[in-house]
């Protein structure tokens, strides 16, 4: 992998950085057709549009879920007590370290597809800036997801991520809801960072079935995935029995351990169920999760603030369903203190998913 070796070296200019609060006159940017709240901004549409239509080509598909996975995995790499950079880029520059631990199996992937990328654009942003863009920029193009804000000035990574800050699938829901706790995120918020579930499979679970999505619309950020999680498991859709997956309600579906257990868990069932059919609650607290998280290690006085750069993700007017054939009695009713929504059945036959 011929990024893997040749990017270390390489030194990164950073923007010089203010402050977050943005001045009051928007600068017309130099090329004549697009403005922002900070001059420094300007720099950014050029990326952007290389992003949106050579790297995930206008859709919300294998590359727009890498990228958003990529996000997550380098920013959640810091803990106050144990270190790491958090969202600074390290997953790329230091990828012979990181790419070895588990968690991080299938990174390669969207680092080998994305690393040309960051190394175009590396005389404009810093690795972590670059990552988190990316990641922000993989969502326009998914139906249903919400605009999240966007900071940049994010000084380059200084060393690898230390082991064992990303969680598994097979973790415990004590365990993730510490790690994420150890960090600043509430069970609410964490539940909520899940929603980035709904746009996404898996490739290294089941290696059999590799592009299997976690819901029955993964090219949609809706709350099915909240539904389709919270129904009995009853089938494996490739061999099953493989560590960190459980079984699922739809063939052609993949379903994690985790999101099961946090799904049927009293220190989270409750919020995993208010998140059904509530497309903006959704929206809302998963963009400010997503924001908060792409800070993590990172001094946020000293970024300026680009979200103008990130245009509005296509809309989606659509609600949850019930599978094809399962209905309210194929719910595994876990919050104690509310029933699951009643939901309309979709007409037709067993769905069969197919990969992505
Ligand atoms: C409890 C925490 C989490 C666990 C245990 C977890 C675990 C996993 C696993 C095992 C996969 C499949 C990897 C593969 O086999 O290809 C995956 C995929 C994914 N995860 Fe998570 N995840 C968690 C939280 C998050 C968060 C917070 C985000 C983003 C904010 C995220 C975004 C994604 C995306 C977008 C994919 C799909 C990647 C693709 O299709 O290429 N995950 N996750």
């Amino acid at each position: 992998m011929g990024f893997k070796r040749g990017i270390s070296s390489l030194l990164f200019i950073v923007p010089v950085v203010l402050g977050l609060v943005p001045p009051q006159k928007r600068a017309t940017c130099p090329d004549g057709v697009h403005s922002a709240a900070n001059a420094q901004c300007c720099s950014l549409f050029q990326v952007r549009d290389d992003l949106l239509n050579n790297l995930f080509e206008n859709e919300c598909g294998d590359e727009a879920h890498g990228a958003l996975r990529l996000l997550f995995h380098d920013a959640i790499g810091f803990d106050p007590k144990i270190g790491g950079g958090g969202a600074d880029g390290s997953i790329a520059i230091f990828n012979s370290t990181e790419l070895t631990f588990p968690a991080n199996a299938g990174i390669d992937d969207i680092l080998d597809v994305l690393g040309p990328f960051l190394l175009k654009w590396e005389h404009v942003m810093s690795p972590g800036d670059f990552i988190q863009f990316a990641g922000v920029l993989s969502l326009v193009n998914c139906p249903g997801a919400p605009k999240v804000k966007f900071a940049m000035g994010r000084p380059p990574p200084k060393a690898a991520s230390p082991p064992n800050l990303v969680p598994n699938p097979f973790d415990s829901v004590p365990t993730i809801l510490s790690r994420f706790g150890s960090v600043g995120f509430s069970p609410e918020e964490v539940v909520a960072l899940l929603s980035s579930h709904s746009v996404a499979g898996a490739d290294d679970v089941d290696p059999s079935i590799p592009g299997t999505p976690f819901d029955s619309t993964p090219a949609v950020f809706d709350t099915q995935f909240f539904v389709d999680v919270q129904m009995r498991g009853t089938l494996f859709t490739g061999t099953g029995g493989n560590q960190g997956e459980v079984e699922s309600a739809i063939k052609g579906t993949l379903r994690l351990q985790s999101d099961h257990e946090l799904a049927r868990d009293s220190a989270t069932d409750c919020i995993w169920q208010s998140f059904v059919n509530n497309q903006s609650k959704m929206q809302t607290e998963f963009g400010a999760a997503l924001f908060k998280m792409s800070l993590l290690g990172q001094n946020s006085a000293s970024l300026i603030d680009c979200s103008d750069v990130i245009p509005q993700p296509l809309s989606f007017t659509g609600s949850a369903t019930f599978p094809p054939t399962l209905s309210h009695a194929d719910v595994e009713q876990a919050c104690a203190t509310s029933s699951f929504p009643n939901l309309p059945t979709q007409p037709g036959p067993p769905l069969v998913v197919p990969p992505m």
